[in-house]
């Protein structure tokens, strides 16, 4: 090791990261064929086999969605890549956006689209609970949106909001409907087409059981029409017919209508797509489709019940409404008098598990414990269960002994 001018070491050591079992909301251990997919070799962004990596990625996606629109493909970035080029390509400065906040990703919803320049109305609701449908439509009915932009899991809360009924209030209210689905898909039901969704947007480390750096996403006919209704190639590749719209999508790298042209017939250069990433994505999709997405949803549900069965079965209580709890993540009431960031180290030193801290109105009062994509097996959920009563013992919290692996055991018996 030698030092650099500002004193910090330069590393001559390869990375060999310490064996984790990642527990928290997100991102969890990535499934090691996602890992070896991604080891593949690089091909030139032009190759056939590049071209058709691309193609295969879109149809897995509209399975994944479970949706025929066109436009499914994937957006270079983390799954906020994905929102922000949704928003910001749907919504022209002073568009009126109505966001339901129940999270911290409601109020990531809210901020992109005040970027964008949009007049933005929210509606807010206790964390940890959803609107009702009512709620919604009153709201839509009193901004008069041209987009309703909602979280569907907020991992924040460990909730999601039932999307049933609002594509039918979009499309009686003329208004266009976007979720974020980043926390939820794969882990829980969810149906692009059959919900009236216009735009969705997800990621991979979640349910998908990949790394975080693609969002895959999906745009219904509606949308792609609004997006390239303000469509502006750029100058260097339109050549001497370089149009500016009035409305240009006031960003190039998320500029949907451009992205569309690059992944559709025309080809048009954009972006380099990010091969290793696209590799990820297609395996983590293709996984998901081998599996089959209702066995990968109710394996969720399993082993999240599984989890929430342990978890009271130590005696420890648990926020939120359970009767929209997202079936892949548990939050976790730490108890009185116990240190919750010094028993999250202590799992994390002396067993190799990560759980999740929390945000906001519940830091400090909640853990989070994910059970999601390769994690949702049982011997995570059992694991983790023995190793947090352990933790929790020496911390003096007056837990059941062995009623956590107990209950877990006793509800996968009786789901046998
Ligand atoms: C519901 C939801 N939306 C958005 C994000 C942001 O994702 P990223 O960190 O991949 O940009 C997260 C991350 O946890 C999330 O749970």
């Amino acid at each position: 090791m030698s030092p650099t001018p500002r004193g910090a070491a330069i590393s001559s050591q390869p990375i060999n990261p310490p064996p984790r079992l990642l527990m928290g909301p997100g991102p969890i251990n990535a499934d090691p064929r996602v890992l070896r997919a991604m080891s593949a070799q690089l091909v030139g962004q032009y190759d056939p086999a590049m071209t058709a990596y691309m193609n295969e990625t879109m149809a897995l996606y509209r399975a994944v969605f479970r949706t025929a629109n066109e436009q499914t493909l994937l957006i270079d970035g983390t799954s906020r890549a994905g929102i922000e080029a949704a928003i910001v390509s749907l919504v022209a400065p002073g568009d009126r956006v109505l966001v339901p906040i129940f999270g911290r990703f409601g109020h990531l919803l809210r901020e992109i689209a005040e970027r964008v320049g949009a007049e933005v109305h929210v509606i807010e609701r206790e964390w940890g609970t959803v609107f009702t449908e009512a709620e919604i439509e009153a709201a839509i009915v009193e901004t008069r949106p041209k987009l309703l932009a909602v979280v569907h899991g907020d991992t924040s809360t460990t909730v999601a909001q039932p999307l049933e009924g609002l594509g039918e209030l979009c499309e009686k209210h003329g208004v266009l409907f976007y979720t974020d689905v980043t926390a939820s898909l794969g882990g829980n039901a969810f149906a692009t087409d059959a919900l009236g969704l216009d735009a969705v947007t997800a990621g991979l480390q979640k349910c998908l059981g990949g790394p975080s750096g693609s969002a895959p996403a999906t745009f219904s006919a509606k949308a792609v029409e609004v997006i390239n209704g303000r469509k502006s190639i750029e100058a260097g590749i339109a050549g001497s017919d370089a149009e500016i719209a009035h409305t240009r999508i006031r960003s190039n790298y998320f500029d949907l209508a451009m992205i569309f042209d690059y992944w559709g017939e025309k080809r048009l250069n954009h972006h380099t797509e990010a091969t290793t990433m696209l590799y990820g994505a297609r395996e983590c999709a293709r996984l998901l489709v081998e599996e089959g997405l209702d066995a990968a949803v109710e394996r969720h549900r399993l082993h999240g019940a599984a989890m929430l069965a342990g978890v009271h079965g130590l005696g420890l209580q648990v926020f939120g409404d359970l009767a929209v709890k997202m079936n892949n993540v548990v939050a976790v009431v730490i108890p009185d008098a116990v240190n919750g960031d010094a028993v999250r180290g202590e799992l994390l030193t002396d067993f190799g598990i990560e759980i999740g801290t929390s945000f906001g109105p519940l830091h400090g009062k909640v853990w989070r414990i994910g059970t999601m994509g390769y994690n949702a097996r049982t011997d995570a959920v059992l694991t983790t269960l023995a190793a947090l009563e352990q933790v929790l013992r020496r911390h003096g919290a007056p837990v059941v002994g062995g009623g956590g692996v107990g209950a877990a055991y006793d509800l996968y018996e009786d789901a046998k």
